[in-house]
């Protein structure tokens, strides 16, 4: 995103720098392990981080732990809701994240955690965004402490060794990719700057608040995601042993609410609440806002047929006003193939509407998202039928 430093970092890259808290016994302070935690080989972002113990140290190789995602392949394709309401606490905050939809550019699930986990965690080879829809807490990370709280999105880059601690009882939505997530393109100057008519500013993006060094020794727990499963490894050593880093890779917050959204005389389109983009697919955050203001104005969204596209929406707050029989901590997930639009009487009834309150996260992938058996479980199949009047059949929108 921007460049940041925390703690101390020598002056210039790649030169020795001593542990400045500890003398050793020939008189010399200990060296601090240098780490470049960078993407695309040496070409990406990357942030460089001194430690006091090697990053490759481990005492114990534990078990591999492949992940299973059990699929459901539907009889039938058409338009489903998915209500997580239904869903059980269950897990820690990291094996208790259930996948529902899913194909080879991110996986889209729900947590909602029993409990903390004990051991530290690592996504070796994917980005993660947690929405947080209830809970307040906070990251405590490699890069330092990173406070969160309700509507942020949480973003966790791959290589960010790090826990969850929670002050509140927690209720997420989390995205998994293989690719990166960024900002759109399209919202910054070639330098990478935001720009003006970006819906954000780098302001808006929370970098952690607090470098703490661990220099406890002891068995430390830790468990990295790579190809496909879990590793588990036991260090001698906390994990959070970084004196000082600096870089533009580090773990982020920002809070939905900061996200400005767009108006217009006329209708807005999906893309104008673009906020994040990651390898064929977009993150986006409808926010309440003042609706379109034309006499002549509809202020739903057209019906469209996203051909190309499969629409993952998930209601945060607020009244969701083009669709009916949608609750808070639902998912409706339009896939491609099928138009969809506002449910018969909606468009008529918002007429003159002149705001919106609505609160929703969406992600529309371009290639077909796969089902869990946990979607399945959640699955109200009377939304497939939700645009059906028996009794008229003429109009559309009336
Ligand atoms: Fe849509």
């Amino acid at each position: 995103m921007r460049y940041h430093q925390m703690g101390l970092v020598p002056r210039k890259r790649h030169v020795q720098f001593r542990d400045p808290e500890h003398a050793g016994s020939n008189g010399k302070a200990p060296l601090l392990v240098e780490e470049v935690l960078g993407f695309e080989g040496f070409s990406g972002n990357e942030s460089i981080l001194y430690h006091l113990y090697s990053p490759c140290r481990v005492k114990e190789v534990g078990e591999f732990e492949p992940i299973t995602l059990e699929e459901w392949v539907p009889e039938t394709h058409v338009h489903r809701l998915t209500n997580t309401n239904g869903a059980m606490r269950e897990g820690d905050s990291v094996l208790g994240r259930r996948v529902l939809q899913h194909n080879g550019d991110i996986e889209i699930g729900i947590c909602l955690p029993e409990r903390e986990a004990e051991y530290f965690y690592r996504d070796g080879e994917g980005d993660e965004v947690i929405f947080v829809h209830e809970g307040e807490g906070v990251v405590e990370t490699i890069f330092g402490d990173l406070p969160y709280r309700k509507w942020d999105y949480i973003v966790i880059p791959r290589g960010t060794t790090y826990r969850l601690r929670f002050d509140t009882p927690q209720r997420w939505l989390t995205f998994y990719t293989p690719g990166e997530i960024e900002t759109p393109n399209r919202y910054r100057n070639r330098y990478g700057q935001l720009l003006e008519h970006a819906p954000f500013s780098q302001r808006d993006f929370m970098p952690p608040a607090e470098l703490k060094t661990h220099r406890e020794r002891g068995e430390h727990d830790l468990k990295v995601r790579v190809r496909g499963g879990y590793q588990d490894y036991v260090l001698d050593y906390h994990p959070f042993d970084v004196v000082g880093w600096d870089g533009y890779v580090y773990p982020y917050t920002f809070n939905i609410l900061d996200f400005e959204p767009k108006a217009g005389r006329l209708h807005q389109p999906p893309p104008a609440h673009q906020t994040f983009q990651g390898p064929n697919f977009v993150i986006c955050s409808f926010c309440p806002r003042m609706l379109d203001w034309d006499d002549e104005a509809i202020v739903l969204p057209y019906h469209h047929s996203n051909v190309q596209s499969e629409e993952v929406m998930y209601y945060v707050d607020g009244e969701y006003g083009a669709r009916k029989g949608v609750e808070i901590g639902c998912i409706t997930l339009h896939p491609s193939g099928l138009p969809h639009g506002p449910q018969p009487g909606l468009v008529e009834k918002a007429i003159g509407v002149k705001q919106t309150n609505e609160l929703a996260v969406m992600c529309d992938t371009f290639r077909p998202l796969k089902l869990t058996t946990l979607s399945r479980e959640l699955d109200d199949p009377s939304y497939a039928l939700s645009w059906y009047e028996p009794s008229t059949g003429t109009t559309a929108s009336a």
